[in-house]
């Protein structure tokens, strides 16, 4: 087992605030959706100036696209603004993130990949490792099916979220 980041460890201030990204395929359906939600919640909590959060794709096949249609109107009716442009994750990312949390299984072995040290490694987590009801460990890729497809991952990705969010709120050293 891969030695994995652990939270209770992490101290969040003003001057290092704790940078996440959220990772998919596409980077226009689940990962924008998290960025959504998890700004969304942190807005909520006052907490904005403690958190820098962004998404990537593993694939470049929508580079510079907003999120998708039905993601946006599916976060909409819930009060949540999806406001990505698509890019690609790159090696780099793997220094610049405390978290990267992948939408699924596939995506955590492609990220993975890219890795070359432990510490890059550790921060690499899947996002329904975060789900108190975590299924298979994917937040199933929504593109191609109906809509139903697309409210499952929102309601997948606000629980794992909230959860997260529950999580790191109290390493957050006021200021
Ligand atoms: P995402 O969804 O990974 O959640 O952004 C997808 C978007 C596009 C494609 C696949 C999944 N695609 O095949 O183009």
């Amino acid at each position: 087992m891969e030695k994995e980041f652990d939270v209770t460890q992490t101290t969040i201030t003003r001057d290092n605030p704790f940078r996440l990204c959220f990772v998919c395929l596409g980077n226009i359906c689940r990962s924008p959706t998290g960025e959504g939600v998890f700004r969304h919640l942190v807005n909520e909590r006052g907490l904005q100036p403690y958190f820098f959060i962004d998404s990537a794709g593993t694939s470049a096949w929508h580079v510079g696209e907003p999120a998708n249609h039905n993601s946006r109107n599916v976060a909409e009716k819930h009060g949540v603004e999806l406001l990505s442009r698509a890019r690609k994750f790159g090696p780099a990312d793997l220094d610049e993130f405390d978290l990267i949390l992948a939408m699924d299984r596939q995506n955590y072995r492609d990220i993975l990949n890219m890795a070359s040290t432990d510490q890059q490694r550790a921060r690499v987590r899947t996002m329904r490792s975060f789900d108190p009801d975590p299924e298979d460990g994917n937040v199933p890729d929504p593109y191609q099916g109906g809509l139903n497809g697309f409210e499952n991952v929102y309601q997948i990705v606000y629980r794992s979220c909230s959860q997260l969010l529950d999580l790191l709120e109290p390493r957050i050293e006021r200021s």
